[in-house]
């Protein structure tokens, strides 16, 4: 089986993608770290935890069709926020860009017959609808609960639970 030139390089641009998301996230997990925000700090090393395992998907799904996956060097993350709620707005325009990114690959894939990749996509698919809206429900607690010290602190706790949770569900 083969796919073309043109999907292998948005295979491997997306491993970048991923590997660059889960470096951003690692990053974000510092800085609540840092700050004293605990749940934000282990909701974002687990998110970036699951970026490396979506990153790892692609390398095993190319090496596997015979194509060498590239490992790429990440960029040097951003490591400083204003807040708790802009970490999480850079996080969910970061899961609109992948999303975008994943939504043309699938064109790409349709628009070349290529079945197997198609059929592989679609766990990505399904998976960025599930982030951006988890991102976008963690936002809205800003406006539901307030900004306020005990506010913040709410919200780092629903972080936390929901770190949890995915640690629950991962495997
Ligand atoms: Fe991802
Ligand atoms: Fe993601």
């Amino acid at each position: 089986m083969k796919i073309s030139k043109t999907m292998q390089s948005a295979l491997n641009n997306q491993i970048s993608l991923e590997a660059n998301a889960s470096n951003s996230y690692l990053a974000m997990a510092s800085w609540c770290e840092f700050t004293g925000y605990e749940g934000g700090a282990s909701f974002f090393y687990a998110q970036s935890d699951e970026e490396r395992t979506h990153m790892l998907k692609i390398v095993h799904y190319l090496n596997n069709l015979g194509v060498a996956a590239v490992i790429p060097a990440t960029k040097i993350p951003a490591s400083n926020y204003k807040s708790l709620e802009s970490v999480l707005k850079t996080a969910l325009s970061s899961e609109q860009a992948v999303t975008s990114a994943i939504h043309k690959m699938v064109e790409i894939a349709q628009k070349e017959r290529d079945h197997s990749t198609y059929a592989f996509l679609e766990w990505f698919v399904n998976e960025q609808v599930q982030e951006e809206a988890k991102f976008e429900t963690l936002i809205q607690k800003f406006e539901l609960i307030g900004r306020d010290k005990l506010a913040i602190n709410e919200i780092d706790k629903i972080l936390a639970a929901d770190a949890t949770v995915s640690a629950d569900t991962a495997a």
